[in-house]
């Protein structure tokens, strides 16, 4: 039978998201039993335990919906940023937050300003909207603010900025954000991704969005999520902050169950966990200082990292890598998709992930133990 219509045009040239591979996948393909997932940045130390020690306690509840607009965690999270409830969405992973800002502000052939290596997902969804997507490249592989401001016209209505970035683990200073605020047309909103927030709000010249940047300008998103320090990927919980107007049209436009009740529940208690965040982000760094140190030895390239993963210049190509490496039982992010075939992606693990990931390289580059 032939399929009897047609997509909307501005899809036809929409590819889909491709997720890092799945330790199912690797072990049903392979045959293999003992497989090491180091492709989606996640925690490796597993859920806040908090958080799921909440998410087993529902059982009962799960038979009712949910608050539409998960309003506990909601107040949570204001709380926990010291804004008002009705500057907080939260949505199903930040991935929703990016889709909902799309179909609320962005027109067919409106233009939405990208970095060059900015994280995917940003120009996928502004093209499914059919605008006119504009990407500015890097400078050391660093969004360069000024050249997205200047790219910026009265026909843009986002610019999307993941600060720091996936998949070259940089950031941009408070100064440059600050700066590119300024200089873009007051009807761009600027949507800063703070996914990987925990991991760089040490950093000196890191900007503090929240609150202080978001109450300070109107055209200000930024966005969070569950997904990474608070070990919640599974979850998918995200959130986006900024002016309370703009949020009610996301409000509006958003599934009216978006975010399950087990994920509400337990993402109120992650909020309590900052111990568990204060572990994860430790173990993250003394372990990406060591896998960094051994990758250097092994002939891979690359620069600082504020994140979970290490951005790393391949001594063959990245493809053909991360297929020897699977076939060791490890996953690692080839990164054709950004055009950079010569270039992984490698998330933190914990010791004996890592470890694994080590013995797996050497073997695959055929250096000695
Ligand atoms: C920069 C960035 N933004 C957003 C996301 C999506 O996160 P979520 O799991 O909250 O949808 C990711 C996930 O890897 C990311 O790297």
């Amino acid at each position: 039978m032939a399929f009897v219509t047609s997509p909307r045009r501005a899809l036809r040239d929409v590819f889909p998201y491709q997720p890092g591979k799945s330790i199912a996948s690797v072990q049903r393909e392979l045959g293999l039993k003992v497989v090491v997932k180091l492709a989606s940045n996640e925690n490796p130390l597993g859920p806040s335990p908090r958080a799921a020690a909440a998410y087993r306690r529902l059982d009962k509840r799960c038979a009712l919906y949910p608050e539409g607009a998960s309003p506990e965690l909601r107040s949570a999270l204001a709380r926990f940023h010291k804004l008002d409830p009705e500057s907080v969405i939260v949505g199903n992973g930040s991935d929703e937050i990016i889709r909902l800002l799309c179909e609320a502000f962005v027109e067919p052939e409106d233009e939405v300003v990208v970095s060059q290596h900015g994280f995917i997902r940003f120009k996928q969804q502004a093209a499914m909207m059919g605008a006119r997507v504009i990407e500015v490249p890097m400078t050391d592989w660093t969004h360069d603010l000024e050249l997205m401001a200047k790219a910026a016209s009265p026909r843009t209505k986002l610019v999307f900025v993941a600060n720091p970035n996936n998949p070259t683990g940089t950031y941009n200073t408070a100064d440059e954000v600050e700066a590119l605020l300024k200089a873009v047309p007051k009807t761009a909103l600027v949507v800063l991704d703070e996914a990987y927030w925990h991991y760089a709000q040490t950093i000196p010249g890191y900007p503090k969005s929240l609150p202080d940047m978001v109450r300070e300008h109107e055209n200000l998103v930024v966005m969070r999520t569950f997904s990474k320090a608070y070990g919640l990927a599974g979850l998918r919980v995200g959130y986006g902050v900024g002016d309370p107007e703009l949020i009610g049209w996301l409000d509006r436009i958003r599934m009216p169950f978006n975010v399950s009740l087990p994920a509400q529940v337990a993402c109120v208690e992650a909020l309590k966990d900052s111990a568990f965040v204060k572990r994860a982000v430790a173990m993250n760094e003394t372990q990406r200082a060591h896998v960094a140190r051994v990758l250097g030895g092994l002939g891979f390239g690359f620069g600082d990292s504020a994140t979970n993963f290490l951005f790393a210049r391949s001594p063959i190509p990245g493809r053909e890598l991360f297929k020897a490496l699977l076939r060791q039982g490890v996953i690692v992010r080839p990164l054709d998709e950004y055009g950079l075939p010569q270039h992984v992606r490698i998330s933190i693990g914990a010791p004996a992930q890592n470890k694994a990931l080590i013995k797996a390289l050497q073997q695959v580059l055929a250096v000695p133990a």
